[in-house]
């Protein structure tokens, strides 16, 4: 268990968003531990703060669950969970886009779309009044498109390297995405007197992005 062990429990998320939201915390101030092992995935030392390495699509549990008491995920991440998190910062960082992929090849109807955001792609459909099986995945999620596992992909699209080495084609960006510092909302009240100061520096930094 780790409640009571540390000050503060940060979930971040590993891969891209890890770095920029370990820097952005420490920017505004709240003194996060030195980064162990490279196979460690839990950073710290009782009585200071810990950080948590997670899967972002784990990062919103963690935190309305309590586990940990703030995080750093992307809002594509976060609308998906359908988690209930206070979300009180938008960091700017790890700009992307949720976007409908499809073969150059494909060009019939749209009859099964693969994907790591099932509940986002299944309210696009509905919005459009269109019908189709999503397929959840885990991961890269285009060789979906390429092998014909599905006639369409949505997936994040950051610099577009991926798709360009598949020969994919980005057809519609359906959402945008930036990195959110979430609180959870217990938290916010018990421990407001180190959240509060937090929150605003995170916001005035993040306004002041280059
Ligand atoms: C993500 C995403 C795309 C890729 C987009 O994959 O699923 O595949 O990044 O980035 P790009 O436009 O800069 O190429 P990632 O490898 O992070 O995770 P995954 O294992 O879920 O595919
Ligand atoms: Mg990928």
């Amino acid at each position: 268990m780790i409640r009571g062990r540390f000050t503060l429990v940060v979930a971040l998320p590993k891969g891209r968003n890890f770095a920029d939201g370990y820097r952005a915390l420490v920017q505004a101030g709240l003194e996060l531990p030195p980064l162990e092992g490279e196979r460690a995935l839990l950073h710290g030392r009782e009585g200071g703060v810990a950080v948590l390495e997670l899967r972002n699509h784990d990062v919103p549990t963690y935190v309305d669950l309590g586990i940990a008491d703030v995080g750093v995920v992307g809002n594509d991440v976060l609308l998906e969970s359908g988690r209930d998190v206070y979300e009180p910062v938008d960091l700017g960082t790890g700009a992307c886009r949720l976007s409908l992929i499809r073969h150059p090849a494909a060009t019939g109807p749209i009859r099964r779309i693969a994907t790591k955001y099932p509940r986002f792609t299944a309210q696009v459909l509905r919005e459009r009044g269109m019908v189709a099986d999503i397929i959840e995945l885990a991961g890269n999620v285009e060789l979906a498109a390429l092998t014909g596992l599905a006639d369409a992909v949505v997936d994040v699209v950051q610099t577009g390297a991926t798709l360009k080495a598949a020969g994919l084609l980005e057809v519609e960006v359906l959402a945008h995405s930036t990195a959110r510092f979430i609180v959870n909302r217990q938290s916010l009240k018990l421990k407001r007197e180190l959240l509060r100061p937090l929150i605003e520096r995170l916001r005035a930094n993040a306004h002041n992005l280059p």
